[in-house]
């Protein structure tokens, strides 16, 4: 579920932080990328190589050890969630009034998304009014707050104050992940490239599409939340599965067989119409002939035939109906969205009507190929997204990032998705 997710815990200087080593193993277990950040008191209670070995990641402990360009404070920001857990009513007090002493209430205050505090500490502690007042401010300033149980307490006595338990802490982090991000705990495949058609061993027929939109596509995605799948036709780096698939063909093959696995599929490759009908094992001689002539034959149309096997598997929830797929199902639901680009130098609206039609998807976003100024190989973008009632949204020329987040956002409000609780 926490495939690609980025979680940074902080560690204070109780004794429950040694329970949070399961808390670690939770995160992992579940694909996270877990980073540790522990105030110098919490190294009394669990050491830094449990840590480490645990989170397979290096442990932070002091501000002052930049090694990169960025200061940690910061370069620890960059994670989807903080979780404090335990947290002493010592390190609550300081991030409720902006103290930054050490690495972990810097980071807290340089955090822009979510906090979690588990605060674990003596039923007196706990009672005490400033540290109720400090939980006060945390909480009406959008902290999560994890309350702690009743129970017997390290110190020997009975009362509240036990840290909330990992499995706890686990489920409340992927609560609120899921409502900051829309797409969490969907799959979205996306295809980018060009295809590349092979003649012989050193040989191909390709076209001009750099990836980009895709490649765009992809990183968003996973920002909002999704276990993304990106086929491409040349190997890439990032937040998702990267599948390389160079041909038409290998690209059916894979789409096809991770299809009903998909909430949603983005088919923003460009596929090549042809290939060669023989493929030369050995490379091709050039003999004394002064013209070449290669026979080429159609490639097999990916996305109409995904949206045939789509439209025809049975119902998978009821009410929906198989030909007309019911496009205010939520998304994933049933069957995955389906999403098609269209590349036109001419009478681009019209076409990318009678694509959609012709093709069967729910969504077709179309580029004008004719403008140098955006499109293939360029970083900008202007797009129409076409849906299958015939309804077009403009989006205004952009960076290809902002065009594939907008593309994003209007899949989500166009399926009206119920966003997962
Ligand atoms: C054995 C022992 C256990 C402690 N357990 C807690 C605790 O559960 N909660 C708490 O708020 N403070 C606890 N403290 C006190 C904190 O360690 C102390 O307030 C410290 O300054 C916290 O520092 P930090 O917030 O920078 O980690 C404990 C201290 C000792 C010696």
């Amino acid at each position: 579920m926490l495939k690609g997710k980025n979680i940074l815990i902080g560690i204070t200087g109780g004794i429950a932080a040694y329970k949070v080593c399961n808390l670690i193993r939770l995160y992992k277990k579940s694909g996270a990328n877990v980073r540790v950040v522990v105030t110098p008191n919490a190294l009394n209670f669990v050491t830094k190589l449990t840590l480490q070995s645990l989170s397979q990641n290096e442990v932070y402990v002091e501000s002052f050890e930049i090694e990169e360009y960025k200061p940690e404070h910061i370069a620890l920001t960059e994670s989807d969630i903080f979780v404090i857990a335990p947290a002493s009513a010592n390190t609550i007090s300081k991030i409720a009034n902006g103290i930054c002493d050490n690495l972990l209430t810097t980071t807290a205050c340089a955090f822009s998304r979510p906090i979690l505090l588990a605060p674990a500490m003596n039923t007196n502690m706990w009672n005490n009014p400033f540290i109720q007042e400090n939980l006060f401010k945390l909480r009406n300033n959008g902290y999560h707050i994890l309350e702690p149980s009743s129970g017997f307490l390290a110190c020997g006595d009975t009362g509240v104050g036990r840290m909330m338990e990992p499995e706890d802490i686990f489920d409340k982090t992927i609560k609120i992940l899921s409502e900051k991000m829309p797409f969490f705990g969907k799959k979205i495949l996306i295809t980018a490239g060009g295809t590349k058609e092979k003649l012989d061993p050193v040989r191909y027929i390709t076209n001009c599409s750099s990836g980009k939109m895709g490649i765009a596509l992809a990183e968003n995605a996973s920002k909002m939340g999704a276990d993304v799948t990106l086929v491409s036709t040349f190997p890439q780096e990032g937040c998702y599965t990267n599948i390389v698939a160079e041909t038409a063909s290998e690209m059916e093959k894979v789409v096809k067989e991770k299809l009903f696995e998909q909430d949603c599929v983005i088919m923003a490759a460009a596929v090549a119409d042809w290939r060669a009908e023989n493929y030369s094992e050995e490379k091709m001689k050039k003999g004394e002939e002064d013209s070449l002539t290669i026979k080429l034959v159609k490639n097999p149309d990916i996305l109409k035939e995904i949206c045939e096997i789509r439209n025809s598997a049975p119902t998978r929830i009821s009410g929906s109906q198989n030909s007309s797929r019911n496009s205010t199902l939520p998304l994933g639901e049933g069957c995955p969205v389906i999403v098609g680009f269209c590349a036109e130098s001419e009478n681009l609206i019209e076409n990318a009507k009678t694509k959609i039609l012709k093709k069967g998807c729910d969504y077709i976003v179309a580029n004008d190929i004719s403008r140098k100024d955006i499109g293939f190989n360029s970083d900008k973008n202007e797009v129409y997204i076409i849906d299958k009632d015939l309804n077009i949204n403009k989006l205004e020329k952009n960076s290809k990032q902002n065009i594939a987040k907008s593309i994003l956002e209007e899949i989500l409000n166009f399926s009206k998705i119920k966003l997962i609780n």
